[in-house]
């Protein structure tokens, strides 16, 4: 190691142990910003400091669990204990709408914070599209196959209780663009729904938003995204999408604690979903006397009852860790070490990539198999280089995902690479 190294990495970690004794985002932010000047390298590695992951792992599967910096766990942490010592039914009010405004912030120019509801992950986001909508026997909802568990069991769930019929693709991965074909020979006049991810969790591909939205409104069918892989995996501008109901886990790409998750509908299509779970905090007004209830006029109506407050306060840190750094320089990081690893994976003897062929449908996840390997085995041979990655068999897909965030860098894709290598022989 360098001397100037030496004194840099002594630096970053006594600079991180005193950000961890009073760790206000602001201040992180020009602490990080102040201390490297333009290394971008050693941004990247105050960046990585931020991180109680493993140092004898390589962790790249932020599209299975995200982990929190420690701004995030110290205002868990203190808010928990806050809780704790003083107990109080309901929450504050003004932290709890400013981490819907950060939000919103994030989500792009006229997402607003009443366009957002706080719930616990993806899944539950899910169930709330798939069931608040009024389908009923012999409506059809268009999907891929390529969808997690989550989205699949909630469509199978209303198919078998409600006879709602699921219409299925295979998405494309040599043209992007097909998708949108493909979505479209399946329409028909029984269809309401196109319900897709927005980043497959299986190749980490983007459909292309923007195009099936606009087929949506053509032929009057709703439009919804499962966004577990995107929001800070990829650039977008949730307005300029054009979706109708759209859902995420924050506990991902976000890095806000676990079991955290928003719900967004577009303004005009509020009064089509409905909660099937409500309780207080979803209401405007009710009376039991009068057997009157309205409910609350912003997606607040999909929040109910108590809440673990600490959980959503961390993710408002979460949010200021990702602004801070920025969300372009974050794609820009993570891309360019995903695309690195693309291109290297085409020097391995046997690997097969099974990620889109255009790189504007690819994301910072890049997915693989080995022609006469089996996909389980090679995650042992990866897991006993202490390298984490996903196996991923939604869809029959049968590969390996890999992830890239801020907490990964060059060398790690080196090692990745290399450990394939080893094993292509
Ligand atoms: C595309 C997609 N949707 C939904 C989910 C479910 O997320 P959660 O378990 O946080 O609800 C995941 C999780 O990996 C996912 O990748």
């Amino acid at each position: 190691m360098k001397r100037k190294d030496f004194f840099k990495g002594t630096a970053a970690i006594l600079g991180s142990l005193a950000i961890t004794r009073d760790l206000k985002p602001a201040e992180l932010g020009r602490w990080l910003l102040r201390t490297a000047g333009d290394d971008e390298e050693y941004f990247w590695k105050l960046v990585r400091d931020q991180f109680i992951l493993d140092p004898d792992w390589t962790y790249l599967n932020f599209g299975g669990l995200g982990s929190c910096p420690l701004p995030v766990l110290k205002s868990y942490d203190e808010w928990s204990r806050s809780e704790e010592r003083a107990p109080s039914a309901g929450h504050d009010e003004k932290e709890w709408m400013s981490v819907k405004e950060k939000m919103a912030a994030v989500l792009g120019k006229t997402c607003r914070k009443e366009d957002l509801g706080l719930i616990d992950c993806a899944s539950a986001g899910i169930n709330m599209i798939v069931n608040g909508l009024p389908l009923k026997k012999g409506d059809e909802v268009i999907t891929s196959t390529h969808e997690h568990v989550a989205l699949h069991t909630a469509l199978l769930n209303r198919m078998q209780r409600e006879g709602i019929v699921i219409r299925v693709f295979e998405p494309d991965k040599a043209s992007g663009r097909t998708n949108v074909d493909r979505i479209a020979a399946l329409i028909n006049p029984r269809t309401r729904l196109i319900f897709v991810s927005h980043v497959t969790c299986t190749t980490g591909q983007r459909f292309p938003d923007k195009d099936i939205a606009a087929l949506a409104r053509s032929k009057g069918v709703w439009f919804a995204m499962d966004g577990a892989q995107a929001p800070i995996c990829v650039p977008f501008d949730i307005g300029e999408t054009g979706v109708d109901f759209y859902t995420c886990s924050t506990h991902k790409w976000l890095m806000g604690p676990k079991r955290t998750g928003f719900i967004y509908v577009r303004k005009e299509m509020l009064d089509v979903l409905r909660p099937l779970t409500v309780g207080a905090g979803s209401n405007k007004s009710y009376d039991i006397r009068k057997l009157e209830f309205t409910l609350h006029p912003t997606v607040q109506r999909f929040e109910f009852g108590t809440q673990n407050d600490a959980l959503f306060y961390g993710l408002g840190k979460a949010i200021d860790f990702v602004t801070t750094i920025g969300t372009d320089r974050i794609w820009k990081h993570n891309h360019a070490l995903a695309e690195r690893f693309y291109a290297g994976l085409k020097e391995i003897p046997g690997a097969e990539i099974v990620s889109p062929e255009e790189e504007v449908y690819r994301t910072s996840m890049i997915s693989f198999k080995m022609k006469t390997i089996d996909y389980t085995k090679v995650n042992e041979h990866l897991a006993k280089d202490k390298i984490k990655v996903r196996t991923v068999t939604e869809g029959g897909a049968n590969c390996i995902r890999v992830s890239f965030h801020i907490c990964n860098h060059d060398g790690e894709v080196t090692k990745i690479l290399d450990s394939l290598k080893k094993l292509a022989g």
